[in-house]
Order: structure tokens, then sequence, then C-alpha cells
């Protein structure tokens, strides 16, 4: 096994440089984030493409040019043209709306599946072994759209949302107990929105799961904020939505495929039975390696717990149907 990660690792060096790649689509708020995130992990070259020309190529000069400033190894390159990404091992995709205040993240759907489906050709037409995370809202349905669209395998698509998520109780979880974020591990299941489905039972600190740290209706208090940790920013900002967070959790993803890291991190992936449900893209915990998704997990959840994350899939699974007629 160890072997074939090997040759996987070696079959992604580009072999005029050297080096690896990673693109970023869509060099907006999230993308320009998540693009400046992986260029100070300094593990490969960066292509940022937008459909607007200037503003990839302006923000990859810029970020170019704060290489002396912060010693990033690599290149960053911005392009509207397709051909620029040929040869990316992952591939993140930023492209699209964002929420304005007052909209769900399902308000987006029409635009930006279009969106989807012109990146998801380019991306099949010079990228063909890249792995795919998706951010484009709304992600889980966002993300089963791309997977038919390449018609790539569906462990290398796969969405972002739970490291976010996750990351978001972990801060409020912090604020509460007063301690280190490092040492909160939080999960968060189900799909990027009001259904999400945070879950305290397995959510620690330093080991000790938070049922034994914090009150109930913290805890409640908690959940609920993360669920619509979004739209509190969305809020705030009163244009546009939440980036640094968004941004750095999808260049850890796409650090840990790079890297063949195995982090068990939850993301949106596609399901095929477990936890009964079938043909749908949800949030779930994952190994991310070289393969992409290299193993899901399914945990032992109560009747309320499963069927939190069951109404979740079937949201989407109904949204899927109804308004992208899968
Ligand atoms: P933004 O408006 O700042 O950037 C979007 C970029 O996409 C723009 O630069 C735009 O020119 C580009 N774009 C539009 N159509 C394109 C096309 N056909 N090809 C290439 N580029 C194209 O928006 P922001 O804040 O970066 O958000 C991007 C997306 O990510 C939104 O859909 C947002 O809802 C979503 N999002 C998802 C999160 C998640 O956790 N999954 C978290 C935060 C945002
Ligand atoms: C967020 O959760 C809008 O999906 C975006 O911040």
């Amino acid at each position: 096994m160890d072997v074939v990660r090997l040759e996987l690792n070696i079959g992604v060096v580009n072999m005029a440089t050297g080096r690896r790649k990673i693109a970023v689509i869509g060099a907006g708020n999230v993308g320009a984030t998540c693009a400046f995130v992986l260029a100070q992990m300094k593990i490969a070259d960066i292509v940022l493409l937008d459909i607007f020309e200037g503003f990839a190529k302006g923000k990859a000069l810029d970020m170019s040019q704060n290489s002396n400033v912060l010693n990033y190894n690599g290149t960053i390159t911005g392009t509207a043209d397709y051909a620029d990404i040929a040869g990316s091992d992952v591939i993140v995709v930023t492209s699209g709306f964002p929420r304005k205040p007052g909209m769900t993240r399902e308000d987006l759907i029409g635009k930006n599946a279009e969106i989807v489906s012109q990146v998801g050709e380019g991306i099949k037409g010079h990228a063909p072994n890249s792995t795919i995370i998706m951010v484009t809202n709304p992600l889980d349905l966002m993300t089963y759209h791309m997977q038919k669209v390449t018609g790539f395998p569906t462990n290398r698509v796969i969405g972002q949302a739970g490291v976010l998520d996750s990351a978001r109780m972990a801060h409020f979880i912090a604020l509460e107990l007063n301690c280190a974020e490092e040492d909160v591990s939080p999960m968060v299941l189900g799909g990027h929105g009001d259904t999400m489905v945070p879950l305290p039972r397995y959510t620690t600190v330093g080991g000790i799961p938070i049922t034994q740290l914090i009150s109930e209706d913290r805890i409640e208090a908690i959940s609920a904020r993360t669920a619509s940790g979004g739209g509190e920013i969305v809020k705030l900002l009163e244009r546009g939505s939440a980036f640094y967070a968004p941004g750095s959790a999808a260049a850890i993803m796409a650090e840990a495929v790079l890297n063949d890291r195995r982090r068990l991190l939850p993301a949106s992936c596609h399901l095929t039975g477990q936890y009964g449900l079938d043909d749908v893209y949800i949030g779930v915990p994952c190994i991310l390696g070289a393969n992409g998704v290299e193993k899901i997990f399914e945990l032992d959840l109560t009747d309320s717990e499963l069927e939190s994350l069951q109404g979740s899939a079937n949201f989407y699974k109904g949204q899927l149907k109804e308004l992208l007629g899968y």
C-alpha cells in the first residue's frame, strides 16, 4: 500500500519544474485567501484562475511580491486560461456568488450551478487526474454537480464544509471554557447549511467530551451559533460572506491530499449506503490522503443524531432532484 501511495506522489510532480501544483478557481475572497494560505505552506506552485483575467493576475502579482517578505517557495500565477491548470494535483473551486444578507446558501443554486458546469468542463479538459476540493455554495449540491460534470471518481471530488463548521464550533467552545483553541477537537456532520449536525458527544477538549465540561443549555446555544455561524458573519459584513476561515479550511484539505497526510476530517463525501444514505454528498468523518477520500467512518449515532443527519441529507436529495434535475 505504501508503495502505491509513493507512486501516486511521484506521478503528481510537475515534470518540467519538479514541483507540485495546486489550482484555485475563483480569485475572490475565499479563493485569494486559500491561495495565500497555501503559498505560506510552501508546498506547491499555485495557479489562481478567474473569469476576470486581470483580477486573477493582479492578486497573483500582489501575492508574488510578498514572496520576499514571507519567504515563499514556488510561483503564484494569475490566469483566465484553463490551459494553465494542466498538471494540477489538487484544484480548489471557489468560483461563484456568495450570499448577501437575507439569502440562504440554497438561494445561490441557479447561478452557481452554471458556473460549476463551466469550471467542471475546464477541469475535465485540462486536469483530468486532479482531485477537486469544492467550496462554492450551496456546498453539498455543488459538490454533487461537479462530480457529475467531470465524471471523476467520487473519492476525487470532495466538499469543504465540516472543517469550517467544526472550527467555528471549536472557537465558541474555547470562548466558553477560556481554553486554548488547539485543545478542542470538534465534530460537525451533515450539510453545510441550517441542517448541519454539531455532535457534542464526539467533541472533546483535551480528550474530555464537552458533555462533561459544559452545561446542556450552553452546549445547545453553542451548537445553534455554529449552525448559523456563516449567517452571523454575512449579517455583520453586509457585503459578501466569510473568507478567512473558509479559505484556510480549503487549504488544509488541499494540503492533506497533496501530501498524503491521511488526516481524519469531516468533509462532504459521496455516500453509498453509509448511515442509511445513498447517492448524496453530505458531511461525514473521513480520511483525506493522496486518493482524496481514502475511507469514510460510520459513527455510532443515537437515534436523534442519526435522524438529524438523515434529515439533512434528505433535504439536499430533494433539492438535487427539484432544482438540478438529478
Ligand atoms: P467572491 O465573489 O469574492 O469570489 C468569487 C469569484 O468567482 C469572483 O472573483 C468571480 O469573478 C469568480 N467567478 C465567477 N464566475 C466564474 C467562472 N465562471 N469562472 C471562474 N471564476 C468565476 O466570493 P467568495 O466570498 O470568494 O465566495 C465564493 C463562493 O464560496 C460562494 O459561492 C460562497 O457562498 C462560497 N463559500 C463557501 C464556503 C464553504 O464553507 N463551503 C464558505 C464561504 C464561502
Ligand atoms: C459560510 O459558512 C457562507 O458558506 C459560507 O460562511
